[in-house]
């Protein structure tokens, strides 16, 4: 009989999440039923979404994510032994699943000399997220000045890349020097904004004197607000995710200035995104973004922590920004 170990929510986050909030439990796993499939996490994801939705589950919930996983016993026809497969399996060790059961399993394919661990972020949900939202959504324009916050996260950093594919001007805007140089550097950007130093307005009109006419949110509050003022006639907003108000308390979210003037004056478009729609979709974005990679047109970045136990650490430092790309644990 196979042990699991998981996390289990003990305290509810007041605000920063902490490593203690969390514990590690043990369980025993019954035998296999025909059709189920029993796999052994290989890598967990750790995301935002996880905090922000943290105040929908009652204390002992288990923490929700993905995983890469290898399928270690099987009686389903399908889900072979020694397969990967990708389920949205929570932070645990070993999970039982089946066809269309528990966390929606699916195969990993063929991904050549690619990591594993990239169908967590570039070849994943994040991946899909980036794909499906910026070009739909922003209608980028070769020439444009397109502003990317948590550019240089798992989300931010490809959609930046796309933005330079299509011919536009781009402008990172994180929260350290470091890896605004790792933007501009590497990954091909115009320039970076420093959201962490006093000046972050003065920087942003430098980096755009003609305006933005295209701008991907993945954090709002006050840089959005900053952001949406230097924004040009009919620019398009693509509201993707709201990081600066995840450690807050939802009965109590922060206050922002209002940005229903510039969004008139200026007539600009926001259009919020969810992922959720298009995970049915997740081989269209898997097979462009496999392809821009071979071609040397997408790179892809991950910081990656070593060991299950580390999982809760990883998060919270996911949140504190110490990631560069995708976070990923690795088991
Ligand atoms: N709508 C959807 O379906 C969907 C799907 C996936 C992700 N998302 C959202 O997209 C955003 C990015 O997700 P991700 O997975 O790519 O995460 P990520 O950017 O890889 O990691 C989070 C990053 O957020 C930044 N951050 C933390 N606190 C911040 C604050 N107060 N203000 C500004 N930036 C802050 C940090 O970077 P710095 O060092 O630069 O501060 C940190 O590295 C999140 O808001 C997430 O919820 C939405």
């Amino acid at each position: 009989m196979v042990t699991r170990r998981k996390f289990i929510l003990v305290k509810q986050f007041d605000h920063a999440p902490k490593e203690s909030d969390l514990k590690i439990v043990e369980e025993k796993l019954p035998s296999l039923k025909k059709g189920e499939f029993l796999c052994e996490a290989v890598y967990l994801s750790v995301d935002p979404y996880m905090r922000a939705y943290i105040h929908k589950l009652p204390v002992g919930s288990p923490m929700n994510g993905r995983q890469v996983a290898r399928i270690v016993e099987s009686k389903s026809d399908e889900f072979q032994i020694g397969k990967y497969v990708v389920g949205n399996f929570d932070w645990q060790t070993h999970t039982v699943s089946s066809k269309g059961g528990v966390g929606s399993p699916y195969i990993v394919p063929n991904l050549g000399d690619l990591p594993l661990s990239l169908s967590l972020g570039v070849l994943g949900m994040p991946g899909n997220t980036a794909y499906f939202s910026f070009v739909n959504i922003c209608k980028p324009k070769a020439g444009e000045t397109i502003v990317v916050s948590g550019a240089a996260g798992a989300v931010g950093n490809i959609v930046g890349q796309v933005a330079k594919m299509k011919g536009c001007k781009v402008i990172g805007i994180t929260g350290s020097d470091q890896k605004g140089k790792y933007l501009t550097e590497t990954l091909g950007f115009d320039s970076y904004v420093n959201y962490k130093l006093g000046y972050f307005e003065e920087e942003l009109k430098k980096a755009a004197p003609l305006g933005i006419d295209c701008y991907f949110d993945n954090v709002a509050g006050e840089i959005s607000v900053t952001v949406m003022k230097h924004m040009n006639m009919f620019g398009r907003i693509c509201n993707c995710g709201s990081i600066s108000s995840y450690n807050t308390d939802v009965n109590h979210p922060p206050k922002v200035s209002p940005v229903q003037l510039y969004m008139l004056l200026k007539q600009l478009f926001m259009e919020g995104f969810q992922a959720s729609q298009y995970v049915d979709r997740i081989f269209e974005s898997m097979n462009q973004h496999m392809l821009w990679i071979q071609e040397g047109k997408l790179k892809y970045i991950e910081t990656i922590t070593e060991g299950f136990e580390n999982t809760g650490k990883a998060f919270i430092e996911m949140l504190e920004g110490k990631n560069l790309g995708k976070a990923i644990v690795k088991v």
